[in-house]
């Protein structure tokens, strides 16, 4: 089964401040995006559609150049969800091979998490998420009160996000036409009755968002080739 995979790149990173956007800052001298492609293309992926901010797609293309696997760079939309329905319409694939939907801003995701969630959407027929425990406690805010919330039953959401292309497309398209709005693949596909099995993240995974996690990549990455 053909594994393909969307990289949402269109995002401007305004928390993280830089003057480019967010995924062509250089984590250890490589943009983003080309570090978080490069890991999915060693996790399986073999065709890819990134989306990027329009006005940077040259640059983007650059810092693409000599990925070890096609990759097309298209204009994303306003929204990730919207970016995430372009991307899956760009790409060539049968609808029953497995996508990955991954944000370019967990640049430092693991080959072997890539791989873990193709095989468990092949073995599970489900949506697949890779998931880490909560390890801050949790309090669920509301208008006059706040309330502790039992986190040994949360999970905090990475990506890459997968399932067969059928699913995700309809998904897509479902939340797109009833004008839901969802932060991820799986909560798209849950609108629409498909189950969501759980894998195990990692620590690298993390969301690159604030100039702190900046940081804290940079020290990962040089622990990573110590
Ligand atoms: O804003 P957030 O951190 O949730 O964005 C997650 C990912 O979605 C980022 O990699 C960002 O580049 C991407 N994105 C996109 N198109 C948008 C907004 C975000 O591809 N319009």
């Amino acid at each position: 089964v053909p594994v393909v995979a969307v990289v949402v790149a269109a995002g401007s990173g305004s928390r993280l401040g830089a003057a480019v956007p967010k995924s062509l800052v250089p984590l250890g001298g490589v943009p983003l995006v080309r570090r978080a492609v490069d890991a999915l293309v060693a996790g399986g992926a073999q065709a890819i559609v990134v989306t990027v901010p329009a006005e940077r797609a040259a640059d983007v293309e650059d810092a693409l150049n000599g990925v070890a696997a096609p990759v097309r760079c298209v204009p994303g939309g306003a929204t990730r969800q919207e970016s995430v329905r372009i991307g899956l319409s760009e790409l060539g694939a049968a609808d029953d091979a497995i996508v990955l939907v991954h944000d370019a801003a967990r640049a430092l995701i693991p080959p072997d998490v890539v791989s873990a969630v193709a095989a468990a959407v092949l073995t599970s027929g489900e949506a697949v998420v890779p998931v880490l425990p909560v390890v801050d406690s949790i309090r669920e805010v509301g208008e006059q009160s706040s309330r502790v919330v039992d986190r040994g039953r949360l999970r905090s959401v990475q990506t890459p996000q997968g399932a067969r292309m059928w699913q995700l497309r309809a998904a897509h398209d479902r939340i797109a036409a009833d004008g839901v709005e969802v932060t991820d693949d799986a909560a798209a596909c849950e609108y629409v009755g498909i189950p969501v099995t759980l894998v195990a993240g990692h620590r690298d995974a993390m969301k690159i968002t604030e100039p702190v996690d900046l940081i804290l990549a940079e020290a990962l990455l040089a622990h990573r080739t110590a």
